[in-house]
């Protein structure tokens, strides 16, 4: 890896069954590895921070319904309020120069494969883009479904005959390492490594 900069870095997540934590401490250990100035955060009622404090932002969910969980979904509604009352949300949202955010997540798929995943990222990426960060990119890994409140026979069917195929363990050591590596290019891509 190359030379680092100052860039701050932020890794905000929610996750209920564990698998997009794995993918968002995986982000976070290649940037600090990378010796960058980041920052993982998983989301609570309390969560307490700034988003213009960030340069880099990666945001992540699982997919619950075709979008991020209700706790991820109030908390950049309530953001969004916030930057609107502090006039940071205008109209053609100008872009603020080196300010940069990525949407990620993990989903099953089940029924339609990542069809069901983009919604998500595409819902959190609409807020980025209103305050003025680009979204450089969004991530969608298979993770395997994890859900007390239905019956086992709908969640195995889900796990193991929907259109992503066997998502048992997912995800694994192969989809972290993917990881890794677009966390690396993203990294370069943004500036926060030259
Ligand atoms: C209540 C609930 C609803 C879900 N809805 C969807 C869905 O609409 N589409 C999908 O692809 N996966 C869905 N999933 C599967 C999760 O997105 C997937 O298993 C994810 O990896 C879980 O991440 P987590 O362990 O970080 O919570 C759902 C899971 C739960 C628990």
């Amino acid at each position: 890896m190359g030379k680092t900069n100052d860039m701050k870095i932020l890794v905000l997540y929610d996750s209920i069954g564990g698998n997009t934590e794995k993918v968002a401490k995986t982000i976070h250990e290649v940037a600090v590895a990378a010796r960058l100035d980041s920052s993982l955060i998983r989301l609570t009622a309390f969560a307490e921070l700034d988003f213009n404090d960030y340069d880099l932002i990666f945001c992540g969910s699982p997919v619950i319904e075709w979008l991020p969980t209700p706790a991820m979904r109030s908390f950049i509604q309530s953001k969004l309020k916030e930057h609107r009352a502090k006039r940071d949300v205008l109209p053609c949202a100008p872009l603020k120069p080196g300010k940069f955010a990525v949407c990620f997540g993990t989903y099953c798929g089940a029924h339609i494969g990542v069809k069901e995943a983009t919604p998500m990222t595409e819902w959190l990426a609409a807020f980025f883009w209103h305050i003025g960060y680009a979204v450089i990119d969004k991530l969608h890994l298979p993770g395997q479904m994890r859900r007390p409140d239905i019956d086992k026979s709908i969640e195995r069917e889900n796990n193991m005959e929907g259109i992503l195929g066997n998502l048992a363990g997912r995800p694994g050591e192969s989809d972290l390492q993917k990881v890794r590596t677009f966390t690396t290019g993203i990294l370069r891509h943004a500036g926060a490594l030259s």
